[in-house]
């Protein structure tokens, strides 16, 4: 469960990049978060990591508050951005291992890194090859391995179809369904509005750092997201 409760993070520079965001992703719930660049987005991934101090309000992750609580809620979060952060010098597997040691599990095998890297659909001959020599989509499914292997109850994903090719990144949306089905609680920056609208469960857009749409599913049957996200873009934020 991740929670965010009048979550505001103004920057050192003045920059008031979310303001007041308030916002529950139950277990079992995709939640696609689009918004135009600088909106706000991968500011509110950043404190539910932990990563940024809020200026005022919570993150919440499991009913934990991320600042009271770092340790444990590292624990049942896991991340994949759009730069995958990973060491080109490991290949595939040993990256695998690494974080996954990192996350604190202890009994990781070769065959329970192949079969994550299997699940993502990374080419066999590069289970064993260095990273240096992946191409950004390759890198990417390696992250999401890592994501994967972690088992954790919340995932957040920053553009995680950026870089990957049609295939994979409908293979990725599927996935995303078996995780959903897992019961885990996902968050989702994107730009994909074609994405939002088949597979997410409830879509939110930001504008200017607030929360200015959010709705089921359902609530897009008959109306066309694209229109909707840029009727939005248009309006001024009062
Ligand atoms: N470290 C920082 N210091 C100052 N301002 C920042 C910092 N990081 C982000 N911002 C500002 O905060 C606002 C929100 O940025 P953020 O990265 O959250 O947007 P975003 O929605 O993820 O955009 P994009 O779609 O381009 O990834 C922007 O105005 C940005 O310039
Ligand atoms: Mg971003």
């Amino acid at each position: 469960m991740l929670q965010a409760i009048d979550l505001t993070k103004r920057y050192e520079d003045g920059q008031l990049a979310l303001d007041t965001l308030n916002l529950e992703i139950r277990p079992g719930e995709i939640f696609f978060l689009l918004g135009a660049n600088g909106a706000g987005k991968t500011t509110t991934l950043n404190l539910f990591l932990n990563f940024i101090t809020p200026t005022s309000g919570q993150a919440l992750i499991n009913g934990m508050e991320v600042r009271r609580f770092p340790l444990e809620t590292k624990r049942e979060v896991a991340y994949i951005s759009e730069n995958v952060m990973l060491y080109g010098d490991f290949t595939a597997r040993e990256n695998l291992e690494f974080f996954a040691r990192l996350d604190g599990k202890k009994r990781v095998t070769k065959n329970d890194c192949y079969c994550f890297m299997r699940r993502v659909g990374l080419q066999e001959e590069a289970f064993e090859k260095r990273l240096k020599t992946f191409s950004k989509g390759m890198r990417q499914k390696v992250g999401l391995a890592c994501v994967l292997m972690k088992e954790t109850d919340n995932i957040l994903m920053d553009e995680p179809t950026s870089g990957l090719d049609p295939k994979s990144a409908s293979e990725l949306m599927q996935i995303l369904l078996h995780l959903r089905d897992e019961g885990k609680s996902i968050l989702l920056c994107t730009h994909d509005l074609l994405r939002a609208k088949a597979v997410a469960d409830r879509i939110g857009i930001m504008k200017e750092g607030r929360l200015v749409m959010l709705r089921t599913r359902d609530a897009f049957r008959e109306d066309d997201l694209e229109r909707i996200y840029l009727d939005y873009m248009q309006e001024a934020v009062l």
